[in-house]
């Protein structure tokens, strides 16, 4: 389990997604399907990507009552998708009931995997809009260990905190990372990186790398260079 490079495939359309998978002739690489193609192609896009032989991260980050999301996580289930994601914001009892909902009768699940403060949230914005005036790092180890006691399997975080991600909820625990960068490559609006081998030594298990790969001439390339970086 672990250790591979997830693509993120932000692009407008089914047609572009296929077309830029069309590309990966040999080694079919983890792609992340987003909100915005999810909600604009549905579950076809799911199947179409699945049946080209790709594992998929579907982030669609479910917030809401328990039992909205066991329901609609059982949905998600049955769409044979290999990670999903939830807010750890919406409580131990939100992640209890999102695990029940995406096992299978047979006892298998994908991965579920809990965001825990948005990177987009800072300390200001936490303390000013959420009225949560600890500070961002305690409260993001909070959530990853609230997340570890719901029975989930890891959290997306920075690469920058997956260490402390790692030495909180121990090592089994995995970190799904974005923000990764090559030494050579533009950051674009990401602004704390790293690069694939950095995230390797400070122990990411996933990294989630868009830009890099879809915008590169070579994305075939780009891909390998990536996985080489970070998996030898
Ligand atoms: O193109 P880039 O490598 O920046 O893409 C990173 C992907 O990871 C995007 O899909 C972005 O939405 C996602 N992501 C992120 N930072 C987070 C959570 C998700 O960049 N904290």
């Amino acid at each position: 389990m672990g250790k591979d490079v997830i693509i993120a495939c932000d692009f407008a359309s089914k047609e572009a997604t296929l077309k830029f998978l069309d590309l990966f002739k040999e080694k079919k690489p983890f792609v992340k399907i987003g909100m915005e193609l999810f909600y604009s192609e549905g579950p076809s896009i799911i199947k179409a990507i699945k049946s080209r032989g790709h594992k998929i991260f579907l982030d669609l980050k479910l917030h809401d009552i328990p039992n909205t999301v066991k329901k609609s996580m059982k949905v998600l289930s049955h769409l044979d998708v290999d990670m999903v994601n939830c807010h750890a914001g919406g409580t131990k009892a939100m992640m209890k009931a999102a695990l029940e909902g995406l096992t299978r009768e047979d006892g298998t699940r994908p991965l579920l995997i809990a965001v825990t403060q948005l990177t987009s949230t800072d300390q200001m914005s936490m303390e000013n809009d959420l009225l949560i005036k600890e500070d961002m790092k305690k409260v993001v180890m909070h959530y990853a260990k609230n997340a570890k006691d719901s029975g989930l399997d890891g959290v997306v975080c920075s690469p920058l905190e997956a260490k402390a991600v790692h030495d909180t909820c121990g090592s089994k625990f995995l970190t799904v990372t974005p923000g990764v960068r090559f030494a050579d490559s533009a950051k674009g609006d990401q602004k704390r990186v790293m690069t694939p081998s950095e995230a390797k030594k400070i122990g990411s298990d996933y990294i989630v790398v868009g830009r890099p790969i879809t915008e590169a001439s070579d994305p075939v390339s780009a891909y390998e260079r990536c996985l080489k970086e970070f998996t030898l």
